[in-house]
């Protein structure tokens, strides 16, 4: 069998991004504009984005940092349990989704919800639920942390069968419980990372500490990986790609009091291909990382082939612009497979 030496993907979608604000956003947000077509942007700013006019000045200083590229940001809201329904239908056509999370679970997360319980979020959830708007939720709860997103299947079963009619996303998942979820609940969906498809607890802090692979939820065990991995190469219908993608700058990362995010944005497709060309699933990657997507959210993004080749690209050790920096994942690495310009 001949070698494959291009691949190409079509309309590539990152349905789960920090894009941050500032100086930051203008250094990174070009590194997922120039590969994807389009992308879920995360709403946890500080103050994280609760009102139309937030959202929609967001999104517009995300079109200008993104201005050279055909790039469609999907703007979502920060989940509030005391959002009226008319708020909810006027902001509606112009959100993607809006991103549930625990108070304090993650960077930026203060002002999350303080109780999981299902009639405190009840009257929120109904208005979504009629309007069609989907919920992403960060599913951990503040027990041990290895077993947070395990500790959650529960209230993500709860919430998905008191709404049946409500679209809901398990963000990011890292374990083989929440893969199997999957098939018991029509109305549930989930996203993963690239990190999370690579990476277990050993590889963080089994050897030398690694901050830059330092997230929430924590990379679990290698049984959680495989299950993550195996649904991501047949692209099962519920899971879609969603990068995670959360840069900090340098010194908030190799310090004591580590921040958490892995910054992927400039290296997900050469590194999902190759891990799909290897284990023999390069016809599942559109699939995966974008028309899982497309069919989820019913969306049709901009057209946008981004073309792959067989050769080494080595992973910048930083990048840096406007007077910020970030370190990306891999850095100073040589990956296979290099973006065609
Ligand atoms: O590691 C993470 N970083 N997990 C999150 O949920 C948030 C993110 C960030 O915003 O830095
Ligand atoms: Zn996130």
């Amino acid at each position: 069998m001949s070698q494959i030496t291009t691949f190409e993907i079509n309309e590539p979608l990152d349905m789960h991004l920090h894009l941050r604000d500032g100086e930051m956003l203008k250094l990174v947000g070009p590194l997922t504009s120039n590969t994807f077509s389009g992308a879920l942007i995360m709403p946890n700013l500080v103050p994280p984005v609760t009102t139309k006019e937030a959202m929609l000045s967001y999104k517009e200083r995300i079109k200008e940092a993104c201005s050279g590229d055909d790039f469609e940001p999907y703007l979502t809201l920060f989940f509030k349990d005391d959002y009226s329904y008319e708020f909810l239908e006027d902001v509606k056509d112009d959100i993607i989704a809006i991103k549930l999370y625990p108070a304090g679970i993650t960077t930026n997360s203060e002002n999350g919800v303080s109780s999981m319980n299902i009639e405190t979020l009840r009257p929120t959830l109904e208005s979504m639920s009629k309007l069609g708007i989907p919920l992403c939720i960060h599913g951990e709860t503040n027990g041990f942390v290895m077993d947070r997103e395990k500790e959650f299947m529960p209230i993500y079963e709860s919430i998905a069968s008191n709404f049946p009619d409500l679209k809901i996303i398990m963000e990011h998942i890292t374990t083989k419980d929440a893969v199997e979820l999957l098939d018991k609940h029509e109305n549930l969906h989930a996203t993963v990372t690239l990190h999370h498809l690579l990476i277990t607890l050993d590889d963080v802090a089994g050897g030398m500490l690694q901050p830059h692979l330092f997230c929430k939820p924590i990379a679990k065990r290698n049984e959680d990986k495989e299950a993550l991995l195996n649904a991501a190469l047949k692209a099962h219908p519920k899971l879609m790609f969603g990068s995670d993608s959360a840069p900090h700058p340098k010194h908030k990362k190799e310090c004591c009091g580590c921040a958490a995010g892995v910054f992927t944005s400039p290296i997900i497709l050469q590194v999902l291909t190759e891990l799909f060309e290897e284990n023999g699933a390069l016809d599942n990657l559109n699939a995966f990382v974008s028309l899982n997507a497309q069919r989820i959210y019913n969306k049709k993004p901009i057209k946008k082939t981004i073309k792959l080749v067989k050769k080494d690209f080595i992973v910048p050790a930083i990048y840096e612009a406007h007077g910020e920096n970030v370190v990306p994942m891999y850095a100073g690495e040589k990956l296979a497979w290099s973006i065609e310009n």
